[in-house]
């Protein structure tokens, strides 16, 4: 089996999967909690919980697939991009689990894992296939055509579509991490009560900071009994402005590459209204969109491991 590692940002998991992409367990302890008081992760509490839970979550996910480090036959962690200091944990780790066993360790890039977790079962995607990527930190269009890797076609020119959630999110009073709470909000308004811009790029780009905008002058403008009764129209009407924008540049980017099929990943792939706007779309479990290791060991399977001692000098990466 696969041990999964993954610490990039305020997600310690660790998950045991097979070759074949069969999901034996898959352990994700939150720290947003620990974070939400600052309104956002803050880097350095993040390293120090992953270093407390990092031991502790493996041990859950050896228990949870009925294993033993014996059953263990590759290491796989996240890499890179993420929080520097939260990634080394993670790194650390796995060198030294891999390292303690004669085990090899696949390197695992966290953007190339998040389409990963398309291919594992029990409904193991295909490519070639559109891939729209939407999580806190990117907001990407990929061309993807085979499980190795792919090539990004449209990115965001300023925030990512889940960080514009999360904005939104805190304008309305939601909390951190905001954007489930504002999908959820979002199912109690009226989505036309508001007409927020979409931008309108040249090619396949998004940007966000726009329609963020919008709702914060939308906010401003109404005196604090007013907005608390149409918090539920506002929360509905931007995340309708968000999900038009990810939907109609996810079909152009379709229709130019020629893919008929198009897959959703990452966290914002969790939204309600951006998968009921996808019919026929391949949209990721949602167990499976916020961050999580059993992607780590999918994408495991398309990398090339690195053989003991050969990864000792194995480095963390903050950018993409
Ligand atoms: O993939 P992910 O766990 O972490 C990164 O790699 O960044 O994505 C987290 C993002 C957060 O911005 C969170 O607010 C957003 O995904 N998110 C959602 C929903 N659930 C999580 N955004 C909109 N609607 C949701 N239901
Ligand atoms: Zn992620």
């Amino acid at each position: 089996m696969i041990l999964g590692l993954e610490t990039s940002c305020d997600e310690t998991a660790a998950a045991l999967v097979t070759q074949d992409g069969e999901i034996r367990s898959s352990v994700v302890a939150s720290q947003a909690a620990l974070h939400a008081r600052f309104g956002g992760v803050v880097p350095e509490v993040a390293s120090r919980r992953h270093l407390e839970l990092v031991c502790p979550v493996i041990r859950e996910a050896l228990a949870g697939a009925d294993a033993t480090l014996d059953d263990v036959g590759l290491v796989a962690v996240t890499i890179g991009p993420g929080l520097v200091g939260a990634l080394l944990v993670g790194v650390s780790a796995a060198k030294a689990l891999a390292w303690g066993r004669g085990l090899p360790l696949a390197p695992v890039d966290h953007l190339h894992a998040h389409v990963a977790s398309l291919y594992l079962e029990p409904d193991p995607l295909e490519p070639p296939f559109l891939c729209l990527l939407a999580t806190g930190g990117h907001t990407l269009l990929l061309d993807v055509r085979d499980r190795g890797g792919y090539r990004t076609v449209g990115t965001t020119i300023d925030d990512a579509a889940g960080e514009a959630f999360d904005k939104g999110a805190r304008l309305l009073g939601l909390g951190y991490p905001g954007g489930a709470a504002l999908d959820g909000l979002a199912a109690k308004g009226d989505a036309e009560a508001y007409d927020f811009p979409v931008a309108r790029l040249d090619g396949l780009d998004f940007s966000f900071s726009g329609v963020k905008t919008a709702l914060l002058y939308a906010v401003r403008d109404l005196a604090a009994d007013e907005l608390e009764r149409r918090r539920a129209d506002l929360a509905a009407s931007y995340q309708r402005a968000i999900v038009r924008a990810l939907v109609s540049r996810a079909r152009a980017a379709a229709d130019e590459l020629g893919h008929g099929r198009i897959a959703v990943v990452g966290g914002v792939a969790a939204n309600s209204e951006l998968r009921a706007s996808l019919p026929g779309a391949a949209l990721v479990p949602l167990a499976l969109c916020t961050d999580n290791a059993a992607m780590i060991a999918s994408a495991a399977r398309f990398v090339e491991p690195l053989a003991p001692s050969a990864y000792l000098d194995l480095d963390a990466h903050a950018a993409a």
